[in-house]
């Protein structure tokens, strides 16, 4: 199985006037040809942040302060400007969770899609257009002949999305990135989507980067997870594996917050407070306050991601292994 695209120790920093915030610390995974893997963790945790790290797209003032990014083993930091530009879309497609921020409202939908096929394969007008119909099609909107011609205004949240599926499909890329594609649509349409993109990636053999803030979505989906948590993986391994016996504290409280069929939604668990957002390495922990196994054991030095069974690597000291 190729390694696709390889992350290395990845360290990713906003310097801001009042603190820094480490947004990405020491992060290192590899996404193999043709599988899912799943980012999840709660908001503010720095899964965009490692995703547009990915495209070496942070947005400034954020810098990549250490770590590489391969491609097919080429350096994703070191690529021209001009690599950059034709890997973007065409290697590595993305993929958001509010699809009109990224559609222009004043173009049909239809000369969108063309415009990203004319760029990326260098087809004439005409077969791009027949392309992208296609593609519309292939996504599951009906009529795609008329629906060419429509403005994104005329589409619900969940054609839309799959509009945006089109689009980042047409070039071919060996990579979708989604980052939250289902957040913003309801549970119906979510499915809908969901099962779109596992069909889509299966056909085509492309490798997936799902992410999302909730860990029933992988369930179905991603071969592997990786649980991120203030900057950090602290759990990576087999989806099975992970949920068939979680490790790590943060992921087990992350379980307990999936609602059970049947449930009633108030009384719903979840782990309480919040993600810190970090401006230095910590001496410990990070998750530690929030801990229910945690010890002045966890607090006295760095926690490192810690081989165990399975090929499955946990962040705490304190789980059977
Ligand atoms: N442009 C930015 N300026 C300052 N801080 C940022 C910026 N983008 C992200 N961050 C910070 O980086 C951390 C991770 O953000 P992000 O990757 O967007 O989280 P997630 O996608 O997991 O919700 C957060 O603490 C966030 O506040
Ligand atoms: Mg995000």
């Amino acid at each position: 199985m190729g390694k696709l695209l390889q992350v290395n120790n990845l360290r990713v920093k906003f310097p801001l006037k009042e603190s820094d915030v480490l947004a990405v610390r020491d992060v290192s995974f590899w996404l193999p040809e043709g599988r899912t893997l799943g980012l999840v963790g709660e908001s503010g945790c720095g899964k965009s942040v490692t995703a547009y790290s990915i495209l070496n797209l942070v947005s400034p003032p954020g810098i990549i302060e250490a770590g590489g990014m391969f491609y097919r083993d080429k350096n994703i930091l070191s690529m021209s400007e001009d690599e950059l530009r034709s890997m973007r879309g065409k290697e590595i497609a993305m993929i958001f969770q509010e699809p009109m921020t990224s559609l222009n409202p004043v173009f049909t939908i239809g000369s969108q899609i063309s415009e990203s096929i004319m760029l990326h394969l260098r087809m004439n007008k005409k077969d791009a257009r027949e392309y992208a119909v296609d593609m519309l099609s292939l996504v599951g909107i009906p009529d795609p002949h008329k629906r060419y011609d429509s403005y994104p205004h005329e589409f619900s949240g969940g054609m839309r999305q799959r509009v945006m599926i089109a689009m980042a499909l047409s070039a071919s890329p060996s990579i979708l990135i989604a980052d939250e594609p289902t957040t913003a649509l309801d549970v119906t349409i979510q499915a809908q989507i969901l099962d779109l993109l596992m069909k889509i990636q299966e056909e085509r053999e492309m490798s997936l980067l799902l992410i999302t803030h909730d860990l029933g979505i992988v369930a179905n989906i991603a071969d592997e997870i990786a649980v991120m948590y203030a900057g950090e993986f602290v759990e990576y391994g087999p989806t099975d594996e992970i949920f068939g016996d979680p490790l790590h504290p943060y992921t087990k409280g992350l379980f307990e917050a999936i609602p059970k069929i049947g449930e009633n939604a108030e009384r719903l668990k979840t782990i309480p407070g919040v993600v810190p957002a970090i401006s230095a390495d910590p001496g410990g922990c990070v998750f530690h306050p929030r801990c229910p196994a945690g010890s002045d054991e966890c607090t006295e030095k760095p926690i490192p991601l810690i081989d165990c069974k399975d090929g499955r690597k946990v962040r705490c000291i304190k789980t059977d292994r």
